[in-house]
């Protein structure tokens, strides 16, 4: 079955989550679906017996690193998956510098880790993509290969350029990218890992999406939000 990740980033309310709750109850049946809330909301999810993540945890487990959360913290309110170097987290918190570290202390603390790597545009129209990609998954892995496998790691593949923008690769392109990373991942790692896409996934494109069949999942950000139109989205995904 596949996978559905449903990134909030920085969105909605109390209220607003109250109401995404009670407009999903009973709703999500034999679906693979993860939630990544803001830290606030992570609880309420747990409490409700859904699948929750944070969309980030600190590079340490306890000390002086104002403003962070630890993973400690954060399995104390009912997470069992991470996200680990969205771009967002890239961009604007250097989180490249700290990828391994999270990956070691997620996967020590028995979280499953989203792992994020993709292009940004300009990378994508000089076909550097698979340059980024490799540097991004050796930087990610290869200190922590005795301690990943195939269920405590899984791929998001998100082009920065398709983040928001409601532009996404083409279906060869994806085809080609995804079957290139899993067989990086395979080739030099010996691992199987399973590689979602991530970037202005939406009702609109998810049908085509779907027939692109190295498509592990998916990570969905804005089109998550609304709760009416999630549910449908991820009626669509087989
Ligand atoms: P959008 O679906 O809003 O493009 O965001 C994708 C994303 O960054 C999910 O992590």
């Amino acid at each position: 079955m596949k996978l559905i990740c449903a990134n909030f980033k920085m969105n909605l309310l109390k209220d607003d989550i109250h109401n995404y709750l009670n407009t999903i109850k009973g709703k999500i049946n034999n679906k693979n679906v993860i939630f990544f809330p803001s830290i606030p909301f992570i609880e309420e999810f747990a409490k409700n017996n859904y699948l929750v993540g944070s969309q980030n945890i600190s590079f340490k487990d306890f000390g002086s690193i104002t403003g962070d959360t630890s993973v400690l913290q954060l399995k104390e309110l009912g997470i069992t998956y991470t996200i680990i170097g969205h771009s967002e987290r890239r961009t604007f918190f250097n989180d490249s510098n700290y990828i391994a570290k999270k990956i070691k202390l997620g996967l020590d603390n028995d979280l499953k880790i989203v792992l994020c790597i993709g292009e940004n545009l300009e990378e994508f129209e000089k076909e550097k993509t698979l340059e980024v990609l490799k540097r991004e998954l050796d930087e990610a892995l290869q200190d922590n290969l005795d301690i990943i496998n195939e269920n405590n790691l899984i791929i998001a593949y998100e082009p920065i350029w398709a983040i928001g923008t409601n532009k996404i690769p083409t279906n060869s392109c994806l085809d080609n990218t995804i079957s290139k990373i899993k067989g990086y991942l395979k080739t030099k790692y010996n691992l199987n890992l399973k590689v979602l896409y991530g970037g202005s996934v939406n009702l609109d494109n998810i049908e085509e999406l779907e027939t692109i069949k190295v498509i592990d999942g998916y990570l969905v950000g804005g089109a998550s939000l609304d709760a009416l139109k999630f549910l449908s989205l991820i009626n669509k995904v087989n």
